[in-house]
């Protein structure tokens, strides 16, 4: 990954800008890397805050030759890469809220975003949106966000080489995706389930036509799909939604 690399100081979005790549034919391994981002997206259409200098904003074109179904296991892939870099370069360990959030003591630093292109049942292309809260001070952060959102120099007291921590990001992702495509999502899927921090609680699960959901998170299945048992012992499949864990 990473052969081809397109940098800019400055972007819209890198998500949009290898959206296109792809569709264009970009090879797998393309990365899209920006040091600002002027309109970065959210999952389920928010934006997301990308100042200049202080992130990890990046996009990876992938072209997994498997079919549409099995794609969500690439959020989970992706979420299990970065969680390992950041452990490599920076000595925390932080931790996986479903689908994609990580977090540090409770305050998320890291969004992921996967966006995909098919035909018919099949993928063409994934793109891994990757967004790293890294040097940024949390005074500078938009006020709704300085509650809930962390960086890792804020935690760690010190700042990172963003360098370093992207090469890691892509070495752990290469390793990953090696293993998936020979083995399976096997041991993805027992090393995320080791970082998350949602499993065996009581959550509520708020889909995006408004829906919720509450029970108890079981698991993941083998295509990456929350499970929730309910109170009366139905188990709901959950394919997007935002997550909320219950104090209790
Ligand atoms: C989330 O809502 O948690 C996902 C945020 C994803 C942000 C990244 S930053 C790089 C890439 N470009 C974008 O516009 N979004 C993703």
């Amino acid at each position: 990954l990473g052969h081809h690399l397109v940098y800019q100081d400055e972007i819209p979005s890198t998500q949009k800008k290898a959206q296109h790549l792809a569709e264009d034919g970009a090879e797998e391994g393309t990365v899209v890397l920006a040091d600002e981002q002027t309109s970065g997206r959210g999952r389920l259409g928010r934006s997301w805050h990308s100042p200049k200098g202080t992130g990890i904003w990046m996009s990876l074109i992938i072209r997994p030759d498997i079919p549409i179904h099995k794609a969500p296991q690439f959020t989970l892939l992706t979420a299990v890469a970065v969680v390992k870099a950041v452990k490599h370069v920076t000595g925390l360990d932080c931790e996986i809220k479903w689908p994609n959030d990580i977090l540090y003591k409770g305050k998320k630093f890291v969004g992921i975003l996967t966006e995909l292109q098919a035909e018919a049942a099949d993928v063409k292309a994934i793109i891994v949106g990757i967004g790293i809260n890294v040097n940024a001070a949390i005074d500078d952060f938009p006020e709704e966000l300085k509650d809930i959102a962390t960086s890792l120099r804020a935690e760690a007291g010190t700042a990172f080489d963003r360098a370093e921590l992207i090469q890691e990001i892509l070495k752990a992702f290469e390793d990953l995706y090696k293993s998936y495509m020979d083995e399976g999502f096997g041991l993805i899927k027992l090393l995320w389930e080791s970082y998350a921090i949602s499993l065996g609680r009581q959550i509520y699960a708020r889909t995006a036509n408004g829906t919720v959901v509450q029970g108890l998170a079981q698991g993941i299945n083998d295509e990456g799909v929350l499970l929730l048992k309910d109170k009366d012992g139905k188990i709901h499949k959950i394919y997007s939604a935002d997550i909320e864990i219950s104090s209790q």
